[in-house]
């Protein structure tokens, strides 16, 4: 059975991926940012293991993992989780910059190297090595950086440039890459975002988690001999 790590599977984009992954009966392994937000993702996913690491904090991942029983192997790596905080640049604190880039950029780069291993080793059925799959959930404001949004855009700007350096690295050796571009999708996240924007959240308006969960889903799925670097998925209304 597959085995797929994944980060923000307690909430929108990444709670509906993780959902959809257990249906199918792969097995999944849930970061959780702490022991007790560990026993709530266990709760809501049952059947999933947990591994305890706070993305905020990414010189601690390797601490916290050397603690802990790991994978032995990884058919995925699905980096889904996120924060978010507007704001304009002559605004922005250091610390809402280390926030975001903490949690946006370097925890996906740390956990990135410290699970390379367990996606390098898989050995598929045929001859041909069957390797692992590393998947960022990226942003509209990866590509283009709006007004208020410099902080957030800067790290998924960054983390763009983290999974192109990593694709020309791994794929000769099978490791596949892809981003995922999201635009607005109705989740908690969405609704702070409309809160700082100060305007009326309705979550109709914008897409389902599900939505991109089928987006992340088609690259993950897609046969051995091919592979989605990039993929943008826009509300349709
Ligand atoms: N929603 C949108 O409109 C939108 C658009 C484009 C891109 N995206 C991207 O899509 C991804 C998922 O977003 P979403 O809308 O599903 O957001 P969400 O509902 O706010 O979920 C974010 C997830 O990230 C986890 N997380 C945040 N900080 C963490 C930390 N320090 N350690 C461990 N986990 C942490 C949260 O864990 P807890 O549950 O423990 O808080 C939560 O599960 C993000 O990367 C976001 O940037 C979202």
């Amino acid at each position: 059975m597959p085995t797929h790590l994944i980060t923000g599977a307690g909430s929108g984009i990444g709670a509906a991926v993780a959902r959809r992954l257990l249906e199918r009966g792969d097995e999944l392994v849930l970061l959780a940012r702490d022991a007790g937000r560990a026993k709530e993702l266990a709760a809501l996913h049952p059947g999933a293991r947990t591994l305890v690491g706070d993305l905020g904090n990414p010189d601690r991942l390797s601490w916290a993992f050397g603690q802990q029983p790991m994978p032995e192997r990884l058919d995925s790596l699905l980096h889904v989780a996120g924060v978010v905080e507007l704001g304009r640049i002559g605004e922005l604190t250091p610390k809402s910059w280390h926030f975001q880039l903490n949690a946006n950029l370097i925890a996906p780069a740390e956990l990135t190297r410290l699970l390379l291993p367990q996606l390098r080793g898989n050995q598929g059925p045929q001859l041909r090595v069957n390797q692992g799959h590393v998947v960022f959930v990226n942003s509209g404001a990866g590509l283009a950086a709006n007004a208020e949004w410099g902080a957030y855009a800067a790290s998924k700007h960054g983390l763009k440039a983290l999974a192109d350096s990593l694709r020309h690295e791994e794929h000769a050796g099978g490791v596949r890459v892809t981003s995922v571009y999201p635009g607005r999708t109705a989740s908690p996240m969405q609704a702070k975002v409309h809160q700082q924007e100060g305007k009326e959240y309705d979550p109709s308006r914008w897409m389902d988690p599900e939505s991109v969960a089928t987006t992340i889903l088609l690259a993950l799925d897609l046969p051995r001999d091919a592979e989605i670097n990039d993929l943008t998925v826009r509300p349709g209304r």
